[in-house]
């Protein structure tokens, strides 16, 4: 009988791990209040700008796979360039204006879209245009909701519909991390938007430290 302890053992721990949710889980536990959706009327929005197969591939290279796969794809499915455009909340673009600072309670949503090449012989042989929505991020600034102040979120397309991705929000290290170290503009990419960072540099509140 000398290994009755030890199921004793085993059954102890299985009940503890059901009472006690693991430390990492824990920690990644949305703050209370309404999954984040996002806004329908957000192409009403002020336009920042578009980029054309942007990416910063050493530091994609580093994040988990998982991590990688909530990313806006820099090439699509038949590798052709994406298109990413970024649209912000009218208030946070009147602030911005006056401050050089992105306010509390600013949103972005980023929309990527495939590029299609030209259907027509009466077009230029290399030009493109935008073609269907292949993903969607938003990222939101709400001091009293967030301890980092910002958060990022991912979408997935279900039934015709972008739906959350949970938990929410992404963990730092998913979104955060290429955003502080690279982002001109409070973790934001302003430098890729030219009017907002004329008025950034104009202001003086681009980050001396961010890596271009
Ligand atoms: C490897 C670097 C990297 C990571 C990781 C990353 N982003 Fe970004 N993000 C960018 C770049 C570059 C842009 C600028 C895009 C443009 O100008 O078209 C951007 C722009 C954005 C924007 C538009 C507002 C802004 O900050 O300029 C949103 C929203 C966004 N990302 C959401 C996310 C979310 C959500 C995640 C995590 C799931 C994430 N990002 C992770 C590089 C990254």
């Amino acid at each position: 009988m000398r290994w009755w302890p030890i199921v004793l053992a085993l059954i102890l721990v299985a009940f503890g791990s059901r009472v006690q949710p693991p430390a990492a889980l824990a920690a990644t536990a949305p703050p209370p209040g309404p999954v984040v959706t996002i806004p329908p009327d957000y192409r009403t929005w002020v336009y920042a700008s578009a980029s054309l197969a942007l990416s910063y591939p050493d530091e994609e290279a580093k994040l988990t796979a998982l991590a990688r796969a909530h990313l806006p794809p820099a090439k699509t499915a038949d590798q052709k360039p994406a298109f990413q455009n970024v649209f912000v909340t009218p208030e946070a673009y009147r602030a911005f204006v006056q401050t050089g600072h992105w306010p509390d309670k600013t949103m972005f949503v980023l929309e990527v879209r495939t590029s299609v090449a030209r259907q027509s012989k009466f077009l230029s042989p290399g030009g493109l245009y935008q073609g269907d929505i292949v993903a969607m991020r938003m990222e939101m600034r709400d001091d009293a909701r967030y301890p980092s102040k910002w958060a990022w979120f991912n979408f997935e397309q279900n039934n015709g519909a972008w739906r959350p991705t949970l938990p929410q929000p992404e963990p730092a290290k998913n979104c955060l991390q290429c955003h502080a170290d690279h982002g001109a503009v409070d973790d934001s990419f302003t430098q890729f938007y030219p009017t907002l960072f004329a008025i950034a540099k104009a202001k003086g509140t681009v980050k001396p430290n961010y890596a271009k």
